[in-house]
């Protein structure tokens, strides 16, 4: 399948540099040099799939903005641009854009949801390559809404105000920046303690902390928008407190993240993975065996700020 790309509908949206036709073997790497943290697979998509879904039910709803007709909406690092396609069919009168700096992710989703049949590419979204650590390849003031979700996997701490300092100035005023992130994930069960202690730890080595969640509002104000709005979920797997409605998707979802990092912890002289494997066996069966003992929560937030 060929790289979709269409053109702008209106001709203020100029973007001359971003690279749609990018090879992705000279794409730019994610986080100061280092390679996407969770690396790339097809896998990788389920896994965005379920968190898509999460965000969804944990919040009721897509976004907080409070969106009247919008005409020009902005997904930063957008995965597998389910959101914007979701968007661009809600609002058939806007421009949906997403770009991500994966490619090859962005077209194996497109193809598989071309498959369905239903999820098809809709003639008002279009996606392209880019790398959001740098400068947005936007003119200011183009977007109703910009959404920036779970991006804490791989913006440096120390960047998370120039990221939103370029959603910021290509919000129109008196639209919308809206960014929805986890918290860092809590259990009593120690395999799984353990595991989140050692992503963490990987992480922090590559200057990313994937729990910015509870930053998300002061870092909207600190870049100068208005109405912030702040809104949290907490999200469990199970417990006394019982599981909530995405519980089991994030529980899913985490397992799957911890999975995919083996390659990298074990690169990091972190643990070996033969034994991380082993812990994530233990986690997998115990969450799954004894969901009232055994369990997962994260606190999600959303925040929102007005340009
Ligand atoms: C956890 S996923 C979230 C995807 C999407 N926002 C969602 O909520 O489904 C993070 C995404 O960031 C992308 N990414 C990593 N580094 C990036 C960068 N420097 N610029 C743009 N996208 C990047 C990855 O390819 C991945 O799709």
């Amino acid at each position: 399948m060929s790289w979709i790309f269409r053109r702008f509908r209106r001709a203020t949206l100029d973007h001359p540099q971003v690279q749609p036709m990018a090879s992705s073997s000279t794409l730019p790497l994610a986080s100061g040099g280092r390679p996407y943290i969770f690396g790339e697979s097809e896998g990788e998509i389920s896994r965005l799939d379920l968190q898509h879904y999460m965000f969804r039910w944990e919040f009721g709803g897509d976004y907080l903005a409070p969106l009247d007709a919008p005409l020009n909406i902005l997904d930063v690092a957008c995965g597998t641009g389910r959101w914007a396609r979701d968007r661009a069919r809600e609002f058939p009168q806007a421009t949906v854009i997403g770009f991500d700096i994966n490619q090859q992710q962005l077209e194996a989703s497109l193809a598989e949801g071309a498959q369905t049949g239903i999820d098809y590419l809709p003639e008002n979204c279009t996606f392209l390559v880019g790398n959001a650590l740098e400068p947005f390849s936007f003119p200011d003031g183009s977007f109703d809404l910009v959404m920036a979700r779970a991006t804490s996997s791989f913006i440096p701490v120390s960047q998370w105000p120039a990221v939103i300092g370029h959603m910021t100035r290509v919000c129109r005023p008196g639209g919308w920046v809206e960014l929805r992130d986890f918290g860092l994930v809590h259990s009593p069960h120690s395999a799984l303690n353990e595991l989140t202690v050692k992503f963490a730890n990987l992480a922090a080595a590559r200057g990313i902390y994937p729990g910015a969640g509870p930053y998300l509002g002061d870092y909207l104000r600190a870049a100068g928008l208005r109405n912030v709005q702040v809104r949290q979920a907490a999200v469990r797997s199970g417990g006394p407190q019982r599981a909530t409605r995405g519980g089991r998707l994030m529980l899913a979802d985490y397992l799957a993240l911890l999975d995919r990092v083996t390659p990298a912890i074990a690169q990091a002289g972190i643990e070996q993975a033969e034994r991380w494997r082993a812990l994530l066996a233990q986690a997998r069966s115990e969450t799954a065996l004894q969901p009232d003992y055994c369990y997962a929560e994260v606190e999600l937030t959303a925040a929102i700020g007005q340009r």
